[in-house]
């Protein structure tokens, strides 16, 4: 059957130390866990995506090395359709260094490595996955430029475009946010995005009103455990969380991306409203488990009344 989701986006090794808190520059802490998962954001989006159900497909790079290989098979793993997977001696597969403290906060190094090797002729080549598809999903751990081939290429066949403007780039290239269908960004990628504070949900609002202006059809701002504010020309809607005390909060975005891809493919019928509500579930069900992909429900892990 054909993907209905393609994520066109990155991979990489998670190297995850767990401490009593971040340190401080120049400090040496000991940890008292150490882990190695599969992440990268576009990656992680995919996988959510499938643990719900969906069927996805991944086009990236990885490096022609042990974590390139490993990931393949993870990829197999989780249902990931991997024909436009592509492995590149040129580069390392991306890597990244994480720190998670007591208190589920998390810091993030990445060194993409492969990642920026996927050109935008490797998206080209994968067209006809992409036409096929409902959601395209990207974020911002490949090249501008491979992300806006596939942002072009979903639109010219009337795909849905879901960016995900992760990690923060106060350079993002104008021409993405104007590919977006949704454009969906934290807090710290707004503030860096729109030069606005973004504490509250009406920052929140102001913000995505400054994000709408510069052509995207919609803003999401997600706002850890405040939830998310959803902005189009009618007006905003803000979705609520469910508090919880996480464990590691890794990836938690990513859960929310993923699992709105899923519902966007696949309960079209849904208000958007409601799908978001329900991605912040499945996002919320991620940070009570650690790691990042490892922590990603299954739909048989929800409850049911999510799939209907
Ligand atoms: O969003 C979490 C992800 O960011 C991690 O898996 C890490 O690989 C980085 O890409
Ligand atoms: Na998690």
């Amino acid at each position: 059957t054909t993907p209905k989701v393609v994520v066109v986006g990155s991979c990489m090794t998670d190297l995850i130390s767990y401490t009593p808190r971040l340190p401080q520059p120049g400090e040496t802490l000991h940890g008292h866990k150490f882990s190695v998962g599969f992440g990268g954001k576009g990656a992680n989006q995919c996988v959510a995506a499938t643990r719900l159900g969906a069927n996805a497909a991944m086009v990236a790079m990885v490096g022609d090395d042990s974590f390139g290989q490993n990931y393949l098979e993870n990829f197999k793993n989780n249902n990931v359709d991997t024909s436009f997977v592509r492995v590149t001696k040129e580069a390392a597969t991306g890597v990244a260094p994480i720190v998670v403290d007591d208190t589920g906060e998390n810091c993030i190094i990445i060194v993409a490595g492969a990642n920026l090797k996927l050109t935008s002729s490797n998206v080209e080549q994968a067209e006809d996955v992409i036409k096929d598809a409902s959601v395209l999903v990207c974020q911002g751990e490949i090249t501008p430029a491979a992300t806006l081939t596939a942002l072009r290429l979903a639109r010219s066949h009337e795909v849905k475009t879901l960016m995900n403007a992760a990690p923060a780039d106060p350079f993002l290239d104008a021409a993405i946010i104007e590919h977006s269908d949704i454009f969906c960004v934290n807090e710290i990628e707004a503030e860096v995005l729109t030069k606005l504070k973004v504490k509250t949900r009406k920052d929140a609002e102001q913000a995505a009103e400054s994000l709408l202006k510069r052509g995207c059809k919609s803003v999401i701002i997600t706002l850890g455990g405040d939830g998310a504010v959803y902005s189009t020309a009618e007006g905003h809607t803000h979705i609520a969380a469910e508090t919880v005390t996480p464990v590691d909060t890794t990836g938690a975005g990513d859960a929310f991306v993923g699992a709105l891809a899923y519902y966007l493919a696949y309960h079209s019928h849904l208000a958007m409203a409601e799908m978001l509500q329900r991605s912040c579930q499945v996002a919320t069900a991620s940070v009570l488990a650690p790691g990042t992909q490892t922590s990603y429900p299954t739909r048989e892990q929800l409850p049911s009344h999510l799939f209907s």
